[in-house]
C-alpha cells in the first residue's frame, strides 16, 4: 500500500487529538509551554541551556545544575501535608525557608537565582520548579516527565519536615506518608532523584569525609563522575551489592546516615530490585517525578498536561502607521513539524466585523524545536487598512492543512494595542537610581472605556530573599491625540532600574487587552507618531521585524569608542585601570540572551565602562570581554555559538561614562585580547604557582561569615574554576574594588564593604583554593577577606 504511511501519521495524529484534545490558544499557560518546547534553535527561550549537557556546571566542579534544580523542587515539596487539609507543596516556599539546617546547601539559592530570570505574570516561580524538573530528567536522557501549570507561589514560609539523612527508617516512612506518598512511592522517589548528583563533604562531612572524595564530592550512581545519566545504575548496583552510593555504604552506616539503604529496605528491598530494569526505572521515574512536581496545596487548581500546540502565533503585535490609516501585523507563527514537512503557510484574516479580510502567505523564518519536538516558523508582515481592523485569522498548511484553533480561529483584537515603537525605556537613571518608563497604546476611539496599563514589575525583596516579588500595578493611562479612527493613550512611569528590563504589562480595556509585553524588548528612545515612523524604521521595533532596516534613530557604531585602542602595544604599564585598556580590539556587537550567555562568565563592576571590564576580564586571564545594558560586564575565553554579529542593538550609554556605548538589551559590545602574551597576567607582574600571595597592594582582613541568601561581598567574579587568592584579588583589584573574598576553596567575591551585618568569624575558613592546595579559600559560609591598601 502506497499510502500507508502517511494514512497512519494521518490516523495518529487524529487518534492523538482526540485523547488529548489540542489546546486552544491563547492559553494562560503560553509562556510557560515556550519555555518548556523552545529550547534549541530559532526562538529558543534557553531554559534547558542551563541543565545541558546534563554535567552542565556553572557554579564549580563538583556541582550539577541538573540534580540541583531536581533537589530545589523535591526540597519545595517535602513539607506537603496531607493531615492538615493538604498544606504546602510545591509553592516555591523554600525560597524563604534557606536558612533553615534541613535546606542546608548552596543549591538552592542558586537554583532559583538561575529561575527568576524566567519569572513573569504568567509564570509563577513554583511551575519554573516544576519545568526544572522535567528539564533536568530530560537532559540526562530520562523520561519526560508530563509537566502541568497553574502553580501559585507562596509569599511567605511553610510547614518544616524535609526528610534528613540522619532519620531512622519510621520517620522516612511516615514523612512520605505525610506527604501523600506510600513506601514504593518513597522508594521510586528516592532512587529516581538520586540517579543524579551526590553528597558534598562541606555539607555532609560524616557521610563524605573532607578529602576522600573527587571536588569533596560523592556521586550517588557514578562513582568516575564522569558519566552521569538518568539511569537505573543506582537501583542495579545497589542490588548486585557493589554499589558505591556513599548513603548506602562508607562512613554514614557508623553514623546512621545511610538513607537510600533505610528507605531501599523499608519493604525488604521489593520495590528497589524491580526498578533495576532499565525500561520499568524510566516508567515509575516518569511517575513518580510528576507525583512530586503536582504535589501543591489543596488550594491550587492545575491545568492540563501541557503539550506543544500544533500551530501556534508567537507574540504576534499589531502596529498603528502614521496617519492613522492602516495597522501592520507583525509576527511569527510556530508549526510543529514533528511529522510534517512544511513547505508552505498560509494566513487568512477575517475582519473586524468577521468578513473575509485576506490571504497573506508567510517566508520561511527559521526552525527550532526542544527535547522531543521540531518546529517551523514562519513571519508575516502585512497591512490591514484600519477601515476594516481584523478579528481573527486561521492558518493554512502545505496548501491543505486547515488550522481554525479548535473552530475559534485564533483571535487578533485591535481595539486596543500596544505600540512599541512609541514606547521606550531609556538607559539613563535618575538620582533615586529608576528609569523613566514610557508605554503608549492606542484605542478604537469607537470603544467605550478608557484603557489601563496592568504592569507586572519585578521589586526586589530586602529581607535577603533570592527571587525578586512580583508587584501588579493597574495605572491609568494619559488620553492624547487622535489618529484616523485611534486615540492615543500614554503614561510614564519611573520604574526601579536593576530589574527595570525584567518586567512585563498588559494594556487594558474591559475585558479586552494586548497582553504579555516585555520590557526587555523596549527601545531606548520613544518614536513620535507623526511623521514617518512606523515599524521597521526605529530603533525599538521588536525581534520578530526581520525585514527591519537600521536607520537614522539608530546610534552611532560601538567602533566609535576605540579609536584609543592599540593592538601593537605588548608592554605593561603598572598605572591603576585606566580609561581604555591596551591590547583589546573592537569585535563589534553581539546577540546575547540572558538563558544562554555568549559570554559565559559574568562580573561585577561597578560604574562600567568598556576598560573597566576589560581590565576585569584580563584580571581573569579572559581572551574575551562583553558589556551589556549599560552596567554589565562578561568574559569569557569562547564565544558561544548562540551568539551572532548584530547589526544593531548596542545603544545603551555606559554606566560610567555616556560618552561610549556598553552594549544594549540582549547586546553585548565585545572585545578581544590580542595584545601581550596569552599567560593569564594582570597589569603587572604577578606570581605564578600555588603561592599565598594576594595582588601587591593588597592584605589579609581575616575570616568573615557569609551566607548564599545574603552575600557579606556583593559582587561575584566569576573567574573561572581555578581560584587561588591572587587571582581572586587581582579581578577586584582590576574590577576597582577594595574587598575581595574567596569561600568555598572556589568562590570570588568583591565589594567595597562588608555587606549585610556579616562580621568576623573564629573558625570555618578551612578550604584549600582549588587551584593553590596550599592556601587556604574561605570554607562553606566562610570568606577569606582581603583589603587593597594597608
Ligand atoms: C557493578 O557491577 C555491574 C555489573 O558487573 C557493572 O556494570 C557496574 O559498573 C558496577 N558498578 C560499580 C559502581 O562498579
Ligand atoms: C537489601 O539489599 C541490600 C543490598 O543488596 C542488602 O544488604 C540487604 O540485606 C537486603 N535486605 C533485605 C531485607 O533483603
Amino acid at each position: 500500500m502506497k499510502f500507508s504511511a502517511s494514512l497512519s501519521a494521518v490516523a495518529l495524529a487524529a487518534l492523538l487529538t482526540d485523547a488529548l484534545a489540542a489546546p486552544t490558544w491563547p492559553s494562560p499557560t503560553d509562556d510557560l509551554e515556550e519555555l518548556m518546547f523552545q529550547s534549541t534553535g530559532y526562538r529558543t527561550r534557553n531554559f534547558a541551556d542551563l541543565v545541558t549537557p546534563c554535567s552542565k556546571s556553572p557554579n564549580m566542579p563538583g556541582r550539577m545544575n541538573a540534580a540541583e534544580w531536581m533537589r530545589t523542587a523535591f526540597h519545595d515539596m517535602a513539607t506537603h501535608d496531607i493531615y492538615q487539609g493538604g498544606m504546602g507543596g510545591l509553592d516555591a516556599s523554600l525560597m524563604f525557608e534557606l536558612g533553615r539546617s534541613q535546606n542546608n546547601s548552596p543549591a538552592f539559592a542558586s537554583t532559583f537565582v538561575q529561575l527568576q530570570q524566567f519569572m513573569s505574570s504568567k509564570t509563577p516561580m513554583a511551575d519554573l520548579l516544576a519545568l526544572a524538573m522535567y528539564a533536568s530528567v530530560r537532559a540526562c536522557g530520562g523520561p519526560i516527565v508530563p509537566v502541568k501549570g497553574g502553580r501559585v507561589d507562596a509569599d511567605t514560609a511553610g510547614l518544616s519536615g524535609v526528610p534528613q539523612p540522619e532519620d531512622p527508617q519510621g520517620t522516612f516512612i511516615a514523612q512520605f506518608a505525610r506527604m501523600g506518598f506510600s513506601i514504593a512511592e518513597m522508594v521510586d522517589a528516592t532512587a529516581c532523584g538520586h540517579t543524579l548528583g551526590g553528597v558534598h563533604s562541606a555539607q555532609h562531612p560524616l557521610i563524605v569525609p573532607v578529602g576522600t572524595a573527587p571536588n569533596e564530592y560523592a556521586m550517588l550512581d557514578d562513582p568516575s563522575q564522569a558519566a552521569s545519566k538518568f539511569d537505573a545504575a543506582i537501583a542495579r548496583d545497589y542490588v548486585l551489592g557493589n554499589t558505591t552510593n556513599p548513603l548506602v555504604v562508607g562512613p554514614s552506616i557508623k553514623y546512621q546516615r545511610h538513607a537510600d539503604f533505610k528507605v531501599f529496605t523499608a519493604d525488604r528491598n521489593a520495590t528497589i530490585r524491580t526498578l533495576t530494569d532499565e525500561t520499568v526505572f524510566r516508567q515509575r521515574c516518569a511517575v513518580s517525578m510528576a507525583k512530586i512536581i503536582d504535589t501543591v496545596p489543596s488550594s491550587v487548581t492545575l491545568g492540563p498536561v501541557l503539550e506543544p500546540y500544533e500551530v501556534k502565533p508567537v507574540r504576534p503585535q499589531l502596529y498603528l502607521a502614521p496617519g492613522g490609516q492602516s495597522l501592520k501585523f507583525i509576527g511569527d507563527i510556530r508549526i510543529l513539524a514533528n511529522s510534517r514537512a512544511v513547505s508552505s503557510v498560509k494566513l487568512t484574516w477575517s475582519t473586524r466585523s468577521g468578513s473575509a479580510g485576506g490571504e497573506v502567505t508567510g517566508i520561511a523564518a527559521g526552525t527550532g524545536g526542544g527535547f522531543d519536538d521540531s518546529f517551523v516558523f514562519y513571519t508575516f508582515d502585512f497591512n490591514i487598512p484600519t477601515a476594516v481592523g481584523i478579528s481573527k485569522f486561521t492558518v493554512v498548511v502545505n496548501d491543505g492543512e486547515i488550522f481554525d484553533n479548535n473552530g475559534e480561529g485564533f483571535p487578533m483584537q485591535d481595539t486596543i494595542i500596544y505600540l512599541p515603537p512609541q514606547s521606550c525605556i531609556p538607559a539613563e537613571t535618575d538620582e533615586a537610581n529608576m528609569r523613566q518608563m514610557t508605554v503608549t497604546a492606542a484605542k478604537l476611539s469607537s470603544a467605550p472605556g478608557e484603557p489601563t496599563l496592568d504592569f507586572a514589575q519585578k521589586v526586589a525583596r530586602t529581607d535577603g530573599v533570592v527571587v525578586p516579588r512580583i508587584v501588579r500595578q493597574s495605572i491609568t493611562m494619559n488620553e492624547g491625540v487622535r489618529v484616523g479612527p485611534y486615540t492615543i493613550y500614554e503614561k510614564t512611569i519611573a520604574v526601579g532600574s536593576t530589574l527595570s528590563n525584567r518586567n512585563n504589562f498588559d494594556i487594558v480595556l474591559g475585558d479586552v487587552r494586548d497582553e504579555f509585553k516585555f520590557t526587555m524588548a523596549m527601545g531606548r528612545a520613544c518614536a513620535k507618531l507623526s511623521g514617518d515612523d512606523g515599524p521597521g524604521t526605529t530603533s525599538s521595533t521588536s525581534t520578530s521585524t526581520s525585514t527591519s532596516t537600521s536607520s537614522s534613530t539608530t546610534p552611532p557604531p560601538d567602533t566609535s569608542t576605540i579609536s584609543t585602542t592599540t593592538t601593537s602595544s605588548s608592554s605593561t604599564t603598572t598605572s591603576p585601570p585606566p580609561t581604555s585598556e591596551t591590547g583589546w580590539s573592537s569585535l563589534g556587537c553581539y546577540t546575547d540572551s540572558v538563558g544562554s550567555r555568549t559570554l559565559s562568565v559574568g562580573m561585577g563592576v561597578p560604574d562600567l565602562t568598556n576598560a573597566r571590564c576589560q581590565a576585569a576580564c584580563r584580571a581573569g586571564g579572559f581572551k574575551y570581554a562583553g558589556t551589556e545594558y549599560a552596567q554589565e560586564c562578561f568574559c569569557g575565553n569562547s564565544l558561544a555559538s548562540s551568539g551572532a554579529a548584530a547589526t544593531s542593538g548596542c545603544n545603551m550609554a555606559c554606566q560610567g561614562d555616556s560618552s561610549e556605548m556598553c552594549g544594549g538589551p540582549d547586546r553585548l559590545t565585545i572585545w578581544e585580547y590580542q595584545g601581550g602574551d596569552d599567560t593569564p597576567s594582570p597589569t603587572t607582574s604577578q606570581p605564578s604557582g600555588p603561592t599565598s600571595t594576594p595582588f601587591p597592594g593588597w592584605t589579609k582582613e581575616g575570616c568573615y561569615a557569609d551566607s548564599a541568601a545574603s552575600r557579606a561581598l556583593s559582587y561575584r567574579a566569576n573567574i573561572g574554576s581555578e581560584m587561588s587568592n591572587g587571582k581572586c584579588t587581582a579581578a577586584c583589584d582590576a574590577a576597582g574594588y577594595t574587598l575581595a573574598g574567596t569561600e568555598f576553596g572556589a568562590e570570588c567575591f568583591c565589594s567595597n564593604t562588608i555587606e549585610n551585618d556579616h562580621g568576623p568569624a573564629s573558625s570555618g575558613c578551612n578550604m584549600p583554593c582549588n587551584a593553590a592546595s596550599g592556601e587556604v579559600c574561605g570554607g562553606p559560609d566562610r570568606l577569606t577577606v582581603w583589603k587593597r591598601g594597608t
